[in-house]
């Protein structure tokens, strides 16, 4: 027999694409886990760009059946309010659906607590997720961009440190947050940490080992589901950068975008004020072979690899390409297509974390670093971990 629950955790999920919906579907799949742990998963209310879809009042959350239905509902590109019908629901439409959940936020953050959940990839959702941690509610982050926004943001965000997880920011489900988090409360100081940061990137660029050409490397990773839309966003170095920034905030650098160091792979012609995607694509992207080519043919002639890097240190942050050893750890990642030949490469980040304990020897969490199946788990794992703050007082 399942013990008592003993901890009830209400969840408002702002973003149902590829990330949410997996962590909808890992919620439900883990349901007979969590109750043998004590713990419940209650979705009061999921959001996407134009609406919030709320469970009735007094009511359990939504329904598993519903949670199952509104995935495949977003998957086949129906609207929230296509799941009206079913009853037990509510719909409200921006801009009310924002003043919804900054509703839902300061009742229950009052009464049951509740974890705000940002599975979206917009800036919009900063205002909301302050809010909520004024209400004293939890938040659980896989988006980047409310820890990337001004420095205020971050330190409002981060003020209540047992509140918020944001382990999914960097690395997907890698423990790197949590291990950085660990290594400082210990008193233990971090002077740097090294690391290849980008699925698309670390792809991209061991393909390249094998003689292929840029284009067609990022055409084809384009077509794995490895990229973002447009993959200037991947190439411009700035996700990587945004998980930089992260961890450079979380080492106490009290630093901006801004001051960033980022090598972008196109130049400012090829960007996405001089041309669309689709012409980037037919044209834009050929244009870079002959130079990526010329790179890669001068590191392998030193017996040398490129790979997309990111470097913290005390002096600030650095985003870019560089050259490394073959046969040193950063040189010798790859996809996992040489490991398991049937699946397709998976995309694989290492983190190396330096500090005095870990100075000689440094602490590596490495493994597959993208995906939205890695990501929702992390996700959902961030949840869970907050059950302490949830424990029913009877
Ligand atoms: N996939 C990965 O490997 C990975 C790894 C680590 C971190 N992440 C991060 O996880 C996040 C989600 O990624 P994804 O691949 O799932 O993105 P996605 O498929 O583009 O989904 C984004 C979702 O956010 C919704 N949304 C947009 N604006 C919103 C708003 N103002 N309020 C509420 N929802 C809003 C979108 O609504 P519509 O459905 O209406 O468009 C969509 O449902 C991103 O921040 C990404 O950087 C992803
Ligand atoms: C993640 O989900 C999105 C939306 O369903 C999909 O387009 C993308 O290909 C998925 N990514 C991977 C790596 O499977």
């Amino acid at each position: 027999m399942a013990p008592p629950v003993r901890s009830v955790l209400p969840v408002v999920l702002l973003g149902c694409g590829g990330v949410g919906r997996h962590l909808l579907r890992h919620i439900v799949s883990c349901r007979p886990l969590h109750a043998n742990q004590g713990v419940a998963i209650r979705v009061v209310g999921v959001a996407d760009s134009s609406s919030l879809l709320v469970a009735d009042l007094h009511s359990n959350g939504l329904d598993d059946a519903l949670l199952t239905d509104l995935c495949a509902a977003k998957s086949a590109g129906s609207p929230l309010s296509s799941l009206l019908s079913r009853g037990q629901c509510q719909i409200f439409n921006n801009p009310e659906a924002r003043t919804k959940v900054i509703d839902t936020a300061s009742v229950l953050g009052k009464t049951t607590g509740l974890v705000l959940v940002d599975c979206s990839a917009t800036y919009d959702t900063v205002g909301m997720l302050k809010d909520a941690v004024d209400c004293g509610c939890c938040v659980v982050l896989a988006n980047k961009k409310p820890l990337t926004c001004t420095y205020e943001d971050f330190e409002k965000l981060v003020s209540n440190f047992r509140r918020i997880r944001f382990e999914s920011t960097v690395g997907a489900g890698l423990p790197v947050i949590a291990s950085v988090s660990r290594i400082l409360s210990s008193g233990d100081p971090i002077s740097r940490i090294v690391g290849s940061l980008s699925g698309t990137l670390g792809y991209v660029m061991s393909e390249l080992e094998d003689g292929k050409r840029f284009s067609e490397v990022v055409k084809a990773a384009k077509s794995l589901g490895y990229t973002e839309p447009d993959p200037r966003d991947d190439l411009s170095g700035m996700d990587v950068a945004r998980k930089a920034l992260i961890l450079a905030r979380l080492l106490g650098q009290q630093i901006s975008m801004e001051d960033i160091n980022v090598e972008s792979l196109y130049p400012r012609e090829l960007g996405p004020d001089a041309m669309s995607t689709k012409d980037f694509l037919e044209s834009g992207l050929v244009q870079l072979d002959k130079s990526i080519e010329e790179r890669v043919k001068a590191a392998s002639l030193k017996g040398n690899v490129l790979r997309y890097v990111c470097k913290i240190e005390g002096k600030g942050c650095q985003v870019g390409l560089q050259e490394l050893p073959k046969n040193s750890a950063l040189g010798r990642l790859r996809g996992s297509d040489n490991v398991v030949k049937t699946k397709q490469p998976t995309s694989v980040s290492r983190v190396e974390i330096y500090s005095r304990c870990y100075e000689s020897a440094p602490l590596v969490i490495q493994g597959a670093g993208a995906g939205n199946d890695t990501t929702a788990a992390g996700v959902l794992a961030d949840i869970v971990d907050l059950q302490d703050l949830f424990h029913k007082t009877d």
